[in-house]
């Protein structure tokens, strides 16, 4: 496909659409210190920089680069930037060939693009509520539940479900029933429905094309943060899960575990493992969790909050990647610079700065460190989510006071 630079109704259409295909999307709240970028604004300036006329957003935009909501750099910030830096060089190439002038960034912008990249995986990809009628037979529900003109009566009729109604509000019925569920599923000999990969989104696009009630309070699927972390200490979660703790957990460590798909995915994962919480918390004499309101969307709003800010990078390994991958060639070991045609001091530029700042600084002179670099026949830096995060950590705090001091203080 062409891309037709900045003007042109191709890119105008492409932006239209992908409005259009996220303006359903309320993405959580943001408290004013969390220091996480606003996703919504973040949409925008993927606009208005013109990054959708060469990338699409699950299908609607350009096609020069990679669909952002289908690729897999959802992990943390370090993730995404490092992904968008790595790629930085063949993208200039792009933007050469359509020539598109090559975005710069100035105060938030880049902290809400990131935030808007990371959130856009927050929500479902829309599902196939086709499939979900199938799964809703392969699964068993209609032997106990009653949908439309058929379906058993052991469980409530499910047709009742407000419609349109958000799928982790269903998720949260149904862990809230689970207990009772799984017990008259054994009784009939029926195996445990167990959710991979989409099937939960699909099974819940099926349920909720089908209620018939109307509901007048929307349920929302994006929840507080901050309530989200109360409510996973008092129904006993961080008893069992650490979220980036320091010792080994009963269950996995909720923030470093592959946790990939969004929020209703998640809840299909933790549905998956009722059964064997459920022994453990009796083990342990923790009372099963039902969630009332917004319950289970504020602890999964929590979860993937902290997971934005990943694993705390470290600044002495920080120390060694930025030998290593050669910035202390123009710029000094100590970032007090190296002069003209090599490269400034930065060590007050970046000292005290936020990650998503010195990652702007450093994309907005890529173009000419990039030119330097060929210069000198080096390598364009590439960097790991976990080398980029040790990094970050030494730009904004480990450097030495003085030229020759000690570094690290
Ligand atoms: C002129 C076209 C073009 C524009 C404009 C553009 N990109 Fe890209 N982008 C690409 C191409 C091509 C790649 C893949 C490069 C590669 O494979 O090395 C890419 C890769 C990426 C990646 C890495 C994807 C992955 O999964 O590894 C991210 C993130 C990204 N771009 C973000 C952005 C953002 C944010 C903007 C707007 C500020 C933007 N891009 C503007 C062409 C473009
Ligand atoms: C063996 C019978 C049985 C099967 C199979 C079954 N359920 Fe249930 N379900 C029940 C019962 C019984 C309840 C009510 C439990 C209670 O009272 O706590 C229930 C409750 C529910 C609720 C809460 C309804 C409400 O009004 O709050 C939902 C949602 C639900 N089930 C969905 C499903 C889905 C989806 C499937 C298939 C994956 C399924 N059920 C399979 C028996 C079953
Ligand atoms: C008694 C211990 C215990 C408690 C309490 C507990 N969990 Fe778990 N959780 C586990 C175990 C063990 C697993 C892994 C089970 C397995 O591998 O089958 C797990 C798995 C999960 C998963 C799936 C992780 C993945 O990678 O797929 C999620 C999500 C989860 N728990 C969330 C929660 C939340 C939210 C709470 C609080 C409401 C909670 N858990 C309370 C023990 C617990
Ligand atoms: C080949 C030399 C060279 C290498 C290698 C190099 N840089 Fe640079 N860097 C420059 C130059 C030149 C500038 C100023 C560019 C400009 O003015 O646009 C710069 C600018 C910067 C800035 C912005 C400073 C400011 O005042 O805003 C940061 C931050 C930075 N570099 C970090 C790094 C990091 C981290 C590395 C290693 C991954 C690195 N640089 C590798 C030459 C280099």
């Amino acid at each position: 496909m062409r891309y037709e630079p900045r003007r042109g109704p191709r890119s105008w259409a492409a932006a239209a659409a992908l409005v259009a295909a996220l303006a359903v999307l309320s993405p959580p709240p943001l408290a004013a210190d969390d220091g996480i970028g606003d996703p919504v604004r973040g949409q925008s300036l993927f606009v208005a920089k013109g990054c959708v006329g060469c990338h699409a957003v699950r299908g609607h935009g350009g096609r020069v680069g990679p669909d952002l909501g289908r690729t897999p750099a959802k992990g943390s910030f370090f993730e995404i930037a490092a992904r968008m830096w790595n790629h930085s060089g063949m993208m200039g190439e792009k933007m050469q060939e359509f020539r598109t002038p090559r975005p710069v960034f100035e105060d938030d912008d880049l902290s809400h693009l990131t935030a808007f990249l990371y959130f856009l995986n927050y929500f479902d990809e829309p599902g196939d509520p086709r499939i979900g009628k199938v799964l809703f037979t392969e699964k068993h529900c209609v032997q106990c539940h009653q949908l439309g003109d058929e379906g058993g009566s052991e469980g409530p009729g499910l047709d009742e479900l407000p419609r349109g109604t958000s799928p982790l509000r269903i998720a949260q019925d149904l862990w809230n029933h689970g207990p009772a569920m799984i017990t008259s599923m054994r009784r009939r000999g029926l195996t445990v429905p167990v959710f991979n990969g989409d099937e939960i989104i699909d099974l819940f696009s099926y349920l909720r094309s089908q209620g018939r009630r109307r509901s007048n309070r929307e349920f929302q699927s994006a929840g507080d943060p901050e309530r989200g972390k109360l409510l996973f200490e008092s129904n006993g979660c961080q008893r069992c899960h650490q979220v980036f703790g320091s010792e080994p957990g009963i269950g996995p460590d909720l923030g470093r575990s592959e946790l990939r798909g969004s929020v209703t995915q998640l809840a299909g994962r933790m549905w998956n493992h009722l059964p064997a919480m459920s022994e453990d918390m009796k083990a342990l004499d923790i009372e099963f969790p039902v969630f009332a309101e917004d319950d289970l969307a504020e602890i999964f709003a929590y979860l993937f909050f902290s997971r934005y800010d990943g694993e705390q990078g470290d600044a002495e390994r920080g120390r060694v990647q930025f030998e290593a991958k050669g910035c202390a060639a123009c710029h000094g070991l100590y970032g007090e610079g190296r002069g003209v045609g090599m490269g400034p001091a930065i060590r007050e530029t970046t000292a005290g700065e936020s990650k998503e700042h010195i990652v702007q600084r450093m994309w907005n002179h890529a173009p000419e460190m990039g030119k330097r670099m060929v210069h000198k026949q080096l390598d364009w830096p590439r960097f790991t989510a976990d080398e980029l995060a040790d990094l970050l950590a030494f730009l904004a705090g480990g450097w030495s006071q003085e030229p020759g001091g000690e570094l690290g203080r």
